[in-house]
């Protein structure tokens, strides 16, 4: 875009004295300002007025013309006055839902093409539709169940934007852990690390009367890998329930069964 003349996209011709006095000379009988002088060549003047690259002031002094599409311009400010809420079409229904211009502009100057863009709280999925139109991989994750309707309908109706979508509610499993155990032949080596005592209310109890216990419940998706299994005496099993070892030793704490001098687990 080029800008007409005037305004502050004029460049002064002058430049500072910074050790003695240069020569001066007059151009078209203005001199340069006080303690400066032509920062260019009288030939170099007369190229700008052939280039039509002068403009004058009233008191007859030239300053340099200059287009937009010349300068880098300045970066960005902290201010974004140009981006307008998302409004009429681009709104899918969610109380907050951002502008896409304004994910686009954030994802552009912090990031490149084939990085990974997350949004842990991503509403409607705002960032993730700027995120894939700018070809960048993106995880998106939300507690609410709206956003997570809103999200669905919103990939499959992004017209040509996504691919296939695959629409999974289980409870994904983790592949980084290894095999499992056998329960009945790990129990005595829990029985040994922990030396005899109930991983909740931290009394000793002979071998039988321990319990193995998966500590993330496998109704939620907690497997047989030696770091999620414990042994639990019987009141303890029931106290835990599918809730979490957090919660059991909560109660525990609360029921002055347990007490913990900077113990571990
Ligand atoms: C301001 S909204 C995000 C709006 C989004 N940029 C858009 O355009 O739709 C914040 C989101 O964070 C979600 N949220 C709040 N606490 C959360 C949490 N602990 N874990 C995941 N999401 C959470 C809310 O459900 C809400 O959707
Ligand atoms: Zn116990």
């Amino acid at each position: 875009m080029k800008r007409p003349e005037g305004g502050e996209w004029e460049a002064d011709l002058t430049d500072e004295w910074k050790t003695s006095p240069r020569p001066g000379w007059e151009y078209r009988g203005i001199g340069p300002y006080r303690n400066r002088y032509w920062a260019y060549s009288k030939e170099k003047m007369r190229q700008f007025v052939h280039e039509g690259r002068l403009h004058y002031v009233s008191t007859g002094m030239p300053r340099y013309k200059r287009y937009l599409d010349e300068m880098p311009g300045v970066s960005l400010q902290d201010l974004w006055m140009d981006i307008f809420p998302a409004l009429g079409k681009e709104r899918v229904g969610y109380p907050t839902q951002k502008p896409l211009a304004l994910m686009e502009r954030i994802i552009q100057s912090s990031s490149n093409p084939g990085d990974i863009v997350l949004d842990p709280f991503c509403g409607c999925a705002t960032t993730l539709v700027a995120a894939e139109a700018l070809s960048r991989k993106w995880i998106g994750i939300d507690l609410s169940s709206l956003a997570a309707k809103l999200v669905k309908r919103r990939l499959r109706d992004q017209h040509g934007l996504f691919g296939q979508i695959i629409d999974r509610t289980d409870v994904p499993a983790r592949t980084d852990l290894g095999d499992e155990v056998v329960l009945a032949e790990y129990k005595g080596t829990l029985y040994g690390e922990q030396e005899g005592n109930c991983n909740g209310c931290r009394h000793h109890f002979q071998y039988r009367n321990l319990a193995v216990d998966h500590i993330h419940p496998r109704a939620k998706g907690g497997r047989n890998h030696a770091h999620n299994l414990q042994l639990l005496c019987t009141s303890c099993n029931s106290a835990k329930g599918v809730g979490t070892q957090e919660a059991l030793v909560a109660k525990l704490k609360e029921q002055g069964v347990r007490y913990d001098y900077g113990g571990s687990r």
